[in-house]
């Protein structure tokens, strides 16, 4: 998730979502605790519990492999609560490059069934740092050391597939991508936030299909979500638990009921955080953007 404004782009009459099979649902999965500290094994196994207890969702992603060791406690984790993880390949410079990729060699084959896939960058194209061809070579070399044994893809911001920066990723043949779209920093006032989200995610679709064909690609909302603190405001757009809750049951549980699978970020709070203030000055609070509280008692029901 990053901050920024997005250039406008012709609105497609309505978005063209059908109805297949019920979706599945995933979150973001933060590698720390409330205070900061590295999770361990048993606390995934707690953050699994409560996701099971409140959510159907049995899939969960992070974003740096190596990060507080995540690969190592995070898979034993899953296996003892059934659940799969998404690690995460961090490309953007070549020491946590090197460090994620050395830590899903490590573990991964070990724990195979628990291994969804593997993410080679979030947003990299969204922050400029690669061309779709430079981050398409990375996830090529990313499939060739794992030797071919998991799906790869990436996730990036909506607008960059939409508007062609990622067409080489997309006819390079990815096994999935994720899609983050955030009417939040869209500025969507929460009347309007799902019809933002879903004009989103139905042109970026739109535009990878009629690249790769229909279905070629998997293809899952990477992340979207709304903050529960009204601190958080960006132009229309304001936070709060009461906005957090429609934009679930309107977003969330509406692109789930369409057919199409979701990453929710993120499943808890995260109050270890820094405080951080967004570029039309306000506060932009990464702490409170959690289906559920930072001790994992939910904010809002979440089945839907
Ligand atoms: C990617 O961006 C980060 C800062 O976000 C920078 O430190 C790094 O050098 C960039 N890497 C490449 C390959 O452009
Ligand atoms: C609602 O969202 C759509 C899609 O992003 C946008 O085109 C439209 O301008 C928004 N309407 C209002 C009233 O903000």
């Amino acid at each position: 998730m990053k901050l920024s404004t997005f250039a406008p782009l012709a609105l497609s009459v309505a978005p063209s979502l059908v109805s297949a099979a019920t979706g599945s649902l995933g979150f973001a999965l933060g590698t720390k605790n409330a205070d900061g500290s590295c999770k361990a094994q048993k606390d995934y196994e707690a953050d699994f519990d409560a996701i099971s207890a409140n959510t159907p969702a049995k899939v969960v992603r992070g974003y740096s492999a190596s990060d507080c060791n995540s690969a190592q406690y995070i898979l034993p984790a899953a296996k003892s609560k059934n659940f799969q993880v998404v690690l995460g390949i961090w490309p953007d410079v070549d020491t946590s490059y090197n460090a994620d990729l050395s830590a899903i060699t490590k573990n991964a084959p070990n724990y195979a069934d628990q291994v969804w896939g593997i993410t080679v960058g979030s947003e990299t194209l969204y922050r400029g740092n690669f061309t779709g061809a430079q981050l398409a070579a990375k996830m090529s070399a990313v499939k060739t050391a794992t030797g071919g044994k998991f799906k790869i893809g990436t996730a990036d911001s909506w607008n960059k597939y939409a508007d062609g920066t990622a067409d080489a990723v997309i006819k390079s043949g990815p096994d999935f991508l994720f899609i983050n779209a955030f009417g939040f920093w869209q500025g969507a006032a929460i009347a309007n936030a799902s019809h933002t989200y879903f004009d989103d995610i139905s042109q970026s679709f739109n535009h990878i299909e009629s690249i790769a064909g229909t279905g070629k690609i998997e293809l899952w909302t990477g992340e979207t979500g709304w903050p529960t603190t009204d601190q958080t405001k960006y132009e229309a757009a304001v936070g709060g638990v009461s906005n957090a809750q429609t934009f679930y049951t309107s977003g969330i549980c509406s692109m789930l009921n369409y057919g199409y699978n979701a990453f929710y970020f993120e499943a808890f709070d995260e109050p270890w955080k820094p405080a951080s203030i967004g570029l039309n000055g306000q506060p932009a609070d990464e702490t409170h953007w959690g289906a559920m509280n930072a001790d994992r008692t939910t904010k809002f029901p979440l089945k839907c």
